[in-house]
């Protein structure tokens, strides 16, 4: 393995510091963090909730894929201008029986094989929830997500994990639930109040989508089934105050070699570029007809964010590659080619009444991911986006900036961590009383290669000043999603 940089990314990382932002923790620890670079804000009150995964290889095997490793949550709590950081393995049967074992006892869905080839892994179609996608928390419950299989429950000031929860009952046993949930801040049709709407999807030649809808005690207020036609490869969805909008992306799946061993269910899945992206709309009232759209073949992991005009379209922003960026068995992640690995654009795509096809604009072409906003704004016409992006405007390569983006005036504002640092997922905290769509802080956790240990930075949403700069004392792997409560977990001293 070389430190040279990626030609794409006109030398704004070295792959040697990129690689070592996935090296395992297998620490868990309690602290308060002593080392804060400028102050944290006074008025910045409340929990932030990270998972991904942090083991990424088990008794001395790589796992193939980074989506393969056990969840790891961590937590920071933050009052007064104080911080308290923890983090903890969610304690799931697979993770528990692995340590035990000291080696890989299950297939990965995305591309981790059990040791011994082919024969080992034949017929083998036992999936271990690994609860590393996504934290949740809602109705008193703080849950790890993974999309193929129940959340497991955890304690918020201990993350202690309770184990598997199926949500007083709504979920059989083994049954889906997407690590993509979205809350409706409110409207109309939910009386002013806020909800918590999920999906699920159980897929093969035709797929059952079911939506789910919580009030703020997390009870199921309302739940729905549509059955579509095909393969449905759906992780995220967008949603406005009547509409829940997924995209089907044009995905073939040919189970064949993961039932013969060859290659894992994520390895079987292939991009159809001659198919067109399906856009389906299904009304949030279960008695009105679900639409279907289309646009040109693309590939979508999250959306942004989605909105209804006063003359009956709809708008969806989301991030899209030009085809599903898939791991070919023989290569590990560790050996990606930026150059010619598909990479994340944000377009708008406008869906109009009685028009089969949606019109399609490009709002940004700096390779971006994971975006977010104020949450007063969801399902509404937005004005600003924040998004992890790349260091340079052109050209593939991994997330090293945070970018605002003004959809009114087109202005962008830039925060960057390169050449070393690597940026994670964003999230807009609201200052209390703030009124401004922009009032508040975007905080991210970030991997410092420089000290080989991660950082949560905490910088005005208006102008992307950093404020503060909290540094761990170890590193986090490179994670995937998490939410903020303002509600305090940490130590009462
Ligand atoms: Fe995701």
């Amino acid at each position: 393995m070389t430190a040279t940089a990626s030609s794409a990314s006109t030398e704004t990382f070295s792959r040697a510091d990129w690689l070592r932002g996935y090296e395992s923790q297998t620490e868990e620890r309690d602290y308060w963090i002593d080392d804060i670079e400028g102050e944290i804000p006074a008025e910045l009150e409340g929990t932030v909730f990270r998972n991904g995964p942090g083991l990424l290889e088990i008794g001395g095997q790589s796992l193939h894929h980074p989506f393969d490793g056990d969840g790891m949550i961590s937590a920071i709590a933050i009052r007064q201008g104080r911080a308290y950081f923890r983090n903890r393995y969610v304690r799931t049967e697979g993770f528990l029986a692995e340590q035990k074992a000291g080696k890989i006892l299950y297939r990965g869905v995305f591309g981790t094989q059990k040791p011994g080839g082919w024969l080992a892994n034949i017929f083998d179609l036992g999936l271990k929830n690994i609860a590393n996608t996504n934290i949740l928390y809602w109705g008193d419950r703080l849950l790890a997500l993974w999309e193929a299989a129940e959340p497991h429950r955890l304690d918020p000031q201990t993350l202690e994990t309770f184990g598997l929860d199926r949500l007083d009952g709504l979920l059989a046993d083994g049954d889906p639930f997407s690590a993509h949930p979205r809350i409706d801040p409110g409207s109309e049709r939910t009386g002013g109040q806020r909800r918590l709407v999920n999906f699920a999807v159980k897929t093969g030649p035709s797929s059952r989508i079911r939506l789910y809808e919580f009030d703020e005690s997390g009870r199921c207020v309302e739940q729905q089934e549509r059955v579509i036609p095909g393969f449905a490869f759906l992780h995220d969805f967008a949603l406005t105050p009547n509409y829940a909008i997924f995209f089907q992306n044009p995905i073939r799946f040919n189970p064949l070699p993961a039932l013969l061993g060859q290659r894992t269910a994520g390895q079987c899945l292939a991009s159809d570029r001659n198919k067109s992206t399906q856009i389906l709309v299904i009304p949030r009232d279960p008695k009105a007809p679900l639409q279907t759209f289309e646009t040109e073949s693309c590939f979508v992991f999250h959306h942004a964010n989605a909105f209804e005009t006063a003359d009956g379209a709809i708008v969806v922003d989301s991030v899209c590659y030009d085809e599903f960026p898939m791991l070919e068995p023989d290569r590990n992640f560790k050996e990606v080619d930026f150059d010619s690995y598909p990479r994340g654009e944000l377009f708008r795509f406008t869906l109009h009444p009685g028009q089969p096809r949606a019109e399609r604009k490009l709002l940004e072409s700096r390779t971006c991911e994971f975006p977010t906003q104020h949450p007063r704004t969801v399902g509404q016409d937005a004005r600003y986006y924040y998004i992890g992006a790349a260091a340079a405007p052109t050209g593939n390569a991994p997330l090293q900036s945070l970018l605002k983006i003004d959809l009114e005036t087109g202005d962008r504002k830039l925060w960057t961590v390169a050449p070393r640092g690597f940026i994670g997922e964003p999230l807009f905290v609201p200052r209390p009383g703030g009124i401004a769509e922009d009032d508040g802080w975007v905080l991210s956790l970030i991997y410092d290669a420089a000290r080989h240990s991660s950082a949560l930075v905490i910088l005005s949403a208006q102008t992307l000043e950093p404020l503060a700069r909290l540094n761990l004392k170890q590193h986090i792997p490179y994670g995937l999603h998490g939410c903020f409560t303002p509600q305090y977990f940490g130590p009462e001293d």
